[in-house]
């Protein structure tokens, strides 16, 4: 798989605009099947359960783990955001890949939990997020996928999330009341410019 990784002509990003401490990469998508995760395994077709962990950002979340940050409409309908917390959480959601998709475990109450699909938000209401079930969002929805980072054509290790050939995410601080301070994730546009407390980085799957 690795060779067939390398014949991939991979797609270089300037990232000159970006905050020095994200590495110049080459980002190389790799087959959008669940084989491409961490901890695949052959007898399911699914991979995990593993974590998605702030990475390069070069601040103090480097190496915290994603959370879910959700809301409950009136009619029920569940959506929210996947969001890195500004301070190390004791319990983080796990994730995995099913059925192609990658998806977070989240809490239905009464000691449930239901595996729901994770998509970057297509509708401008929503800037690009990471998240789940964005309302009146599904046929808008963008894949979210695995991809390989290589610098001077050496791999690095592990894998990372990204859509549409982009692995930089836009840590956007927000703080949120009694549910705390947290950095929505937002898919990179260029041309973007960072605000004071935002971060650039990458999200990578850490078992
Ligand atoms: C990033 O890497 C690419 C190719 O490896 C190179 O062309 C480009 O000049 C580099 N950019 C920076 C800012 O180092
Ligand atoms: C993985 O599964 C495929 C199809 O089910 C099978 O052909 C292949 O031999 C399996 N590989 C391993 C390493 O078990
Ligand atoms: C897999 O995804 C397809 C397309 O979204 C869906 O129709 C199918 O029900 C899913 N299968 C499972 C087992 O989740
Ligand atoms: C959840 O599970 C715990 C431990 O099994 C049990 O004590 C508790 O009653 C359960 N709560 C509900 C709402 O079912
Ligand atoms: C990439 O390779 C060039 C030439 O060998 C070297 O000068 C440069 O330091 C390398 N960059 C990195 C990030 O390893
Ligand atoms: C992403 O890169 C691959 C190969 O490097 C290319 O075939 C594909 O068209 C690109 N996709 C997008 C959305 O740019």
């Amino acid at each position: 798989m690795f060779r067939a990784i390398l014949t991939v002509v991979g797609i270089v990003m300037s990232q000159v605009e970006l905050a020095q401490a994200i590495p110049n990469v080459t980002v190389t998508p790799l087959p959008p099947t669940c084989a491409s995760y961490p901890a695949y395994d052959n007898s399911t077709g699914q991979a995990g359960p593993w974590y998605l962990v702030a990475d390069a950002t070069g601040s103090s979340i480097d190496g915290f783990a994603a959370t879910a940050t959700y809301y409950t409409n009136p009619d029920f309908h569940r959506w929210g955001f996947i969001t890195i917390p500004s301070v190390k959480a004791t319990k983080n959601p796990a994730m995995r890949c099913a059925n192609g998709t990658l998806q977070v475990q989240l809490s239905t109450g009464n000691n449930n939990t239901a595996w729901q699909d994770i998509v970057v938000a297509g509708d401008n209401n929503w800037q690009a997020g990471i998240g789940f079930a964005f309302p009146g969002d599904q046929s808008k929805d963008i894949p979210v996928q695995p991809y390989a980072h290589f610098i001077n054509g050496t791999r690095q290790p592990g894998v990372f999330l990204g859509a549409k050939n982009v692995t930089t995410w836009y840590f956007k601080d927000n703080w949120a009341g009694n549910a705390g301070e947290y950095y929505l994730l937002r898919l990179w546009a260029s041309g973007t410019e960072l605000e004071e407390k935002d971060h650039a980085g990458f999200l990578k799957l850490v078992v």
